[in-house]
């Protein structure tokens, strides 16, 4: 049910932490705790997409998990992903919403990378709500990256012109950044994006954060002032 009294931010970055441990709680492998996040990232993907909220970005693999993680824990998400993409993201397209990826896809493997480009080709252009997946996505390699290709282009740019070179180049900037698991911390999101955002944590593993509890964090969202650094 959609709680007509909440603001609705434009963007909403969501931090996904705790499927290991509330698996772990449970007896159960890492793996179970991914794919259970993975069926609440599409109710909440859903829920935001009916509160009306623009953009939704959902961080799903960093680069620092590709880098460190255990093969067998990366190849149960990318089973994951290929699922995700092959049914849901079909039906978010059928219903004019919008897919887009920010990170590394070159890293990953081939079939994925083909998944989510073609995912993302097929989407809509001004749809009323887009999902964005941060997939081999770090906030440092995304600035890194934009730099190089600055010196590339042998031009000095302003905000509006190194902010296009960011993956997330035409997406408006976070307003409220959510994190579930119960640390405090970025972990190498959104670094640059996230300058005015507002940060929102809950102890409770992703698993666990409903929609209720997403409706939460957008009324304190909606308790905040924001200023800007205006008085
Ligand atoms: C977040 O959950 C999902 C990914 C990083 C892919 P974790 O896997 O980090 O879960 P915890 O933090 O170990 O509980
Ligand atoms: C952040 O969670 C990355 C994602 C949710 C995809 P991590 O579990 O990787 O973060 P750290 O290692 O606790 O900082
Ligand atoms: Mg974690």
């Amino acid at each position: 049910m959609t709680d007509t009294r909440l603001a609705v931010p434009r963007h909403v970055g969501l931090i996904m932490d705790g499927n290991g441990r509330w698996a772990k709680l449970r007896h159960m492998p890492r793996s179970f705790g991914h794919n259970a996040g993975m069926n609440r990232m599409v109710g909440l993907a859903e829920h935001a997409r009916e509160l009306g909220i623009k953009y939704l970005t959902v961080y799903a693999l960093s680069t620092e998990n590709l880098a460190s993680r255990p093969q067998e824990e990366l190849d149960g998400l990318f089973n994951l992903f290929r699922k995700y993409f092959k049914s849901n993201v079909k039906k978010l397209l059928s219903r004019g919403a919008a897919v887009k990826i920010i990170g590394d896809l070159s890293a990953l493997p081939k079939d994925i990378e083909n998944l989510l480009k073609n995912g993302e080709a097929a989407s809509p252009e001004n749809a009323e709500f887009t999902i964005v997946f941060a997939i081999n996505y770090g906030a440092r390699s995304e600035i890194l990256r934009a730099c190089n290709i600055a010196v590339e282009n042998g031009k000095k740019l302003d905000f509006n012109g190194f902010e296009n070179l960011l993956y997330t180049g035409g997406i408006p900037e976070p307003d409220l950044i959510i994190r579930t698991g119960g640390e405090i911390r970025l972990s190498n999101f959104l670094a640059y994006q996230s300058a005015y955002a507002e940060l929102y944590f809950t102890d409770l593993l992703f698993p666990d954060f409903t929609d209720a509890e997403f409706d939460k964090a957008l009324r304190e969202f909606s308790a905040r002032e924001r200023r800007f650094g205006n008085i």
